[in-house]
């Protein structure tokens, strides 16, 4: 789904950077996502929101005690 119109950004693609750890403000910088009319600023804060980075793609969850796993060779 196209959040931004202006700028053509997904949403996937603002959940990709998300995920990666970035906050609203360094999306924006990044894929320039709301700096234009603006409208599409709250759905997008929304969809990093809702996308935390807590959770960030390349994180490994011990499946037991929920801890991050340390690599194999650590
Ligand atoms: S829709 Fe995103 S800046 Fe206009």
């Amino acid at each position: 789904m196209i959040v931004c119109v202006c700028r053509r950004i997904s949403d996937r693609e603002i959940t990709r950077h998300a995920r990666a750890g970035m906050g609203f403000d360094e999306i924006q910088f990044e894929l320039g996502v709301a700096t234009q009319c603006g409208c599409c600023e709250e759905t997008a804060r929304d969809v990093v929101a809702q996308c935390s980075a807590s959770e960030p793609v390349a994180a490994i969850h011990n499946t037991l005690t929920g801890a991050p796993s340390l690599p194999a060779h650590a």
